[in-house]
């Protein structure tokens, strides 16, 4: 059976993008077709500048979405990166490994630390090894698909580069993963910016749908979204991003074709009426079942806890190997 990774990470409320590019998919599609395991990975969070309580909060909020989007825990393995320590453990073995040469190449890399120097600060070293822990991630597990938007493409090739490398000098140790993404909505875009990514830490408000925003909230933000200046609804994300992210949102709630869709639509405002719709009937019942899950924390919390202890019994022969082939001393 194929073995699939993926995750999440609590820096901030999880969003459309989020749902759409990737947790939907696992809940639909990879859970039932592979053995899964699926991660709020919080020691990721950890690599900006960041409030404790805030993302501890987060944490358990994103694993509670995660199971009110359909995550089952009798299909699949969900749990917190933290509570396992072999992702830490792996993650050193894989410095050794990676030059940092490689790692400053990284885009996502490049405009975190930028932004982080705009603002002042400084850039925390775990940003620069950030690629190499999500490696970890995924290579601790004899990872087969990693289920991703697109923003994670070069994130995964590292991984890949890392595994073909590391199996090259140690002997074969690790399974070579690919990533995956959604046929449409591999990249949602911010409604107020449709040149940027929706990303729950880069934008502010408007430009974002989270899916615990009200019903009203969405239309609202929908309604406001951001459009070209032209008449006609045409697919075009170059010249008209704007309407083309509508286009890609409304084919992605309801299964269509954006490019087909966009025959159907005479104006704009039509096209966000339907667009602001679909999206609030996609989100009512992950957010029903979000209540739901919030009124019992101690389940949330036992399948977190049985999600830890599963992944570290996975993970652990694989990092235990690594350790052997790169010339650590068994402890015996
Ligand atoms: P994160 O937390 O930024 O995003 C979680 C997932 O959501 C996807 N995504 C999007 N898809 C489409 N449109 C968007 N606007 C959008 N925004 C986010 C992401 O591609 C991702 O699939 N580094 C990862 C977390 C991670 C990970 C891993 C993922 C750590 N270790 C191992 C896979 C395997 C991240 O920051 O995702």
């Amino acid at each position: 059976m194929k073995r699939i990774f993926s995750g999440v990470k609590p820096t901030g409320h999880l969003t459309l993008g989020n749902y759409l590019g990737a947790v939907r998919r696992w809940a639909d599609v990879d859970q039932h077709r592979a053995d899964a395991l699926f991660c709020v990975v919080d020691l990721h969070a950890l690599t900006v500048e960041h409030d404790p309580a805030r993302v501890r909060r987060l944490s358990r909020q994103a694993a509670t979405l995660l199971l009110a989007s359909g995550l089952d825990p009798e299909l699949c393995t969900v749990f917190v990166q933290s509570h396992v320590d072999e992702h830490a453990r792996l993650s050193y073995v894989l410095e050794c490994v990676a030059t940092d040469g490689e790692m400053r190449r990284m885009i996502q890399y490049k405009e975190k630390a930028a932004r982080e120097r705009e603002r002042g600060g400084s850039v925390r070293l775990s940003l620069l090894t950030y690629p190499v822990l999500m490696a970890a991630d995924i290579l601790a597990y004899g990872t087969d698909e990693v289920p991703v938007g697109d923003d994670q493409t070069q994130h995964v090739e590292l991984a890949r580069d890392l595994a073909v490398r590391f199996n090259q000098r140690y002997g074969h140790t690790f399974v070579v993963p690919r990533a995956t993404h959604p046929e449409v909505a591999a990249r949602v875009m911010s409604l107020q910016e449709p040149t940027s990514k929706m990303g729950k830490s880069d934008d502010v408000g408007p430009g974002i749908v989270y899916l615990l925003d009200e019903p009203d909230v969405v239309r609202k933000k929908i309604m406001r979204a951001v459009t070209d200046s032209g008449q006609d609804v045409v697919y075009d994300r170059k010249a008209r991003p704007g309407v083309a992210n509508l286009l890609d949102i409304l084919a992605a709630c309801e299964g269509g074709n954006p490019e087909a869709l966009s025959g159907v639509y005479e104006s704009y405002g039509a096209l966000k009426k339907d667009t602001a719709e679909a999206v609030v009937e996609l989100l009512r019942p992950v957010q029903e079942r979000h209540k739901q899950l919030c009124a019992d924390p101690a389940y949330v919390e036992g399948v977190l806890r049985d999600g830890a202890e599963k992944a570290r019994e996975m993970a652990r022969p694989k990092v235990d190997a690594a350790y052997r082939a790169i010339g650590l001393l068994p402890a015996g």
